[in-house]
């Protein structure tokens, strides 16, 4: 965690040197062409743009084909959508590869790409309510996208590099690779039809169903049945060593190591079965039939909690960044974000998941909770929900958040508190969350006491002292 922390702030002075990397020109959306519209957006409080509020998309299929030698993908996305309100238009968010066509329910629909959003117009208006398929040919280089929300030195989405290719999408990447609606308010499922050349290794979000290779190419399919963001979805291939394990209750344990990584880097990894036990006490069954980790070769990303396969640098890490990614699979992924401004409730839930682990392991709360605040010591303190991109992953997101969470547990007890957290799980898993309905959940177990208990660590902007006794009476 605090590799990662110290990783971002290097990103951050990162991009001042980056200004003059190359970016694809974004066509200004004034410049659209006759028939289409200027798209509204889904109206996410931190990217209003992205998405389109009119749009649920209940799965992606996804047909890819690569070279990891060359950074040109061929894709067929076919999208089954219900029109939440008539459409006129239909917009979705995609950069980069160039469209070859894109069929409306089977027929071909007149569109344009305008800066990072595909335009679609439907013969006739689409009713409310109408469900349809949208399918989208497309070939290209995916577009050079830098993450807003660190300043701008971390590269997002399809990323091919060293003989590999990788995705890390969080927060606004995966436009960069498919036609999506890129808000994590609309999570949907997943079908991956991946095709490469053969020698190469494919492993992706969701459970392997089928592998054929012939003439030279490896085609590999993925099902993910259960919906997540688009952010969340990962695909690595590569010269990958794919290693199997017995996972708790049934789930299968696959990770994916570059071939030659060190075994220390791998040794992150071993505690994976008794992590997922372990979190599934708390929190309820793991969401997901699989689990694992996929290594890049790149030792200087920062992990990322991509869905069912979160995403590590070749270089050894903590146990806990493994826990930590880990915890993201009910928060984040299962639970989704319904807005970017409630972050902490995916980054102070993991963070606090940290904690829970190393009592579990023996070891006092104290020393966490007291690092905790002192990073919050010395920087500008704000209130939980986040206002603007720089916010979302800085350290009132996973501290302020884990702290306000520990905050309700001494109020509460441990009793409730487990019972706050299975439940708010239960009731919401693969669906989308705002920072109101954990609210909602905690005050109905832990009563209005709890709210306040909680209250100054939401609100803010100043940081709460630290309570006396704040961990002396944590138990367990
Ligand atoms: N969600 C990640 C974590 O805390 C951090 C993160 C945010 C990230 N955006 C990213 C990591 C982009 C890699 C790429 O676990
Ligand atoms: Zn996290």
């Amino acid at each position: 965690m605090k590799r990662l922390i110290l990783l971002f702030l290097a990103g951050t002075s990162l991009a001042l040197a980056r200004q003059t990397a190359p970016q694809l020109p974004a066509p200004p959306l004034s410049t659209l062409p006759d028939g289409f519209s200027a798209p509204s957006g889904y109206g996410d409080s931190i990217y209003p743009l992205l998405g389109d509020a009119g749009l649920d998309v209940t799965h992606y299929d996804l047909s890819l084909r690569s070279d990891p030698r060359q950074d040109v993908i061929s894709g067929r996305a076919v999208l089954s959508i219900t029109a939440l309100r008539e459409l006129n238009q239909i917009s979705l968010d995609f950069a980069g590869p160039k469209v070859l066509g894109v069929k409306l329910g089977g027929r071909a629909a007149q569109h344009a790409q305008v800066g990072e959003k595909l335009l679609i117009l439907p013969p006739t208006p689409v009713t409310a309510g109408t469900a349809f398929t949208l399918t989208v040919a497309y070939s290209g280089t995916p577009a050079l996208q830098y993450d807003s929300s660190t300043g701008g030195g971390l590269r997002l989405g399809w990323i091919t590099q060293a003989g590999g290719s990788y995705v890390l999408s969080e927060p606004d990447g995966a436009h960069t690779f498919f036609p999506c609606n890129d808000v994590p308010a609309d999570g949907a499922s997943f079908s991956l039809h991946l095709d490469v050349p053969a020698g190469y290794t494919t492993v992706a979000s969701g459970v392997q169903t089928r592998q054929v290779t012939a003439a030279g190419r490896t085609r590999t399919d993925f099902e993910l049945a259960q919906p997540i963001p688009t952010y969340a979805l990962t695909v690595h291939v590569g010269r990958l060593k794919l290693e199997t394990q017995a996972g708790p209750a049934g789930i299968q344990i696959r990770n994916a190591f570059p071939v030659n990584l060190p075994d220390d880097v791998k040794a992150t990894f071993a505690q994976t079965p008794a992590m997922i036990g372990f979190l599934a006490e708390w929190f309820g069954p793991y969401p997901y039939p699989v689990y694992g980790v996929a290594v890049s070769a790149d030792p200087q990303i920062p992990a990322l909690e991509t869905a069912t396969l979160s995403t590590f640098p070749a270089r050894p890490e903590q146990p806990t960044t493994a826990l930590h990614e880990l915890a993201h699979q009910w928060f984040g992924n299962s639970l989704r974000l319904g807005d970017w401004s409630d972050i902490w409730l995916n980054e102070g839930f993991a963070t606090y998941a940290e904690l829970l682990w190393a009592q579990s392991q023996g070891q006092s709360a104290a020393p966490l909770l007291e690092r905790w605040y002192a990073r919050l010591a010395r920087v500008p303190a704000r209130g939980l929900p986040a206002t603007q991109s720089l916010q979302l992953f800085d350290s009132s997101s996973y501290f302020r958040g884990a702290l306000a969470l520990h905050a309700l547990r001494l109020n509460v007890g441990d009793g409730r508190f487990r019972r706050i957290l299975a439940d708010y799980v239960g009731r919401f898993a693969g669906r989308s969350v705002r920072t109101a309905d954990f609210l909602g959940v905690a005050q109905q177990i832990g009563g209005q006491t709890a709210l306040d208990a909680m209250r100054p660590w939401l609100v803010g902007p100043q940081l709460p002292p630290f309570p006396k006794g704040f961990f002396t009476q944590a138990v367990r």
